[in-house]
């Protein structure tokens, strides 16, 4: 699936065909937020919601996120919020579009977005929700969530927090497991609030 080379360096997101997952897609869904936010939260890809509405995180992981940011005392309208990667990938189960996991190389040629995001937004500090943004945010396939769960690291001059996702605090089974996930996320924007 490698991206043709006038495809490499698309100029908008409604362009790209770096990889295939804009074909089952509505749309691409951008990051949005303070252009200059210190803050930037990463996500993993659109749901079924912000394919729809082409907006991140305006479904039910985004009102788990909306919940998180207030317990932290943020303000979502001074943070940047984006995905690792900014297309719908989904299979069909009956009528529903049940999200699927992005490979590593949907993954990595989508990266070439958050990086544009990364240089034009420059935050001091970012959370990366779940394993996916992690590797994105890292640059690595083979980082491992549980390594960096609650502890910023300093990457390039700015700090990063991975925390489980949003989506992850929804669907775990039991309510103690499900309750620790969302502390989990408060704590790490209590973490990265501080950090600013
Ligand atoms: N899950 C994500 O990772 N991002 C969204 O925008 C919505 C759900």
């Amino acid at each position: 699936m490698k991206a043709k080379p006038e495809q490499q360096r698309p100029h908008t997101l409604d362009e790209c065909r770096r990889c295939d997952l804009w074909r089952n897609a509505t749309q691409p869904v951008g990051g949005l937020g303070a252009r200059h936010a210190k803050l930037m939260l990463v996500g993993e890809q659109p749901g079924d919601q912000e394919d729809l509405s082409g907006k991140p995180f305006v479904g039910p992981a985004g009102d788990l996120l909306d919940e998180a940011l207030e317990a932290a005392g943020i303000d979502r309208r001074q943070v940047y919020i984006t995905n690792a990667v900014k297309h719908f990938k989904w299979e069909p189960r009956g009528k529903r579009r049940m999200h699927k996991t992005p490979a590593q190389k949907e993954v990595a040629a989508c990266h070439y977005w958050l990086e544009a995001e990364l240089e034009s937004v420059a935050p001091d500090v970012i959370v990366a929700l779940g394993a996916t943004a992690l590797k994105s945010i890292l640059q690595s396939g083979s980082v491992a969530l549980k390594d960096y769960m609650g502890q910023a690291v300093e990457r390039d001059g700015r700090w990063i927090i991975a925390t489980y996702h949003p989506a992850y605090a929804l669907r775990v089974p039991s309510r103690e497991a499900r309750a620790a996930a969302r502390q989990a996320i408060v704590d790490a924007l209590l973490e990265a609030k501080g950090l600013l």
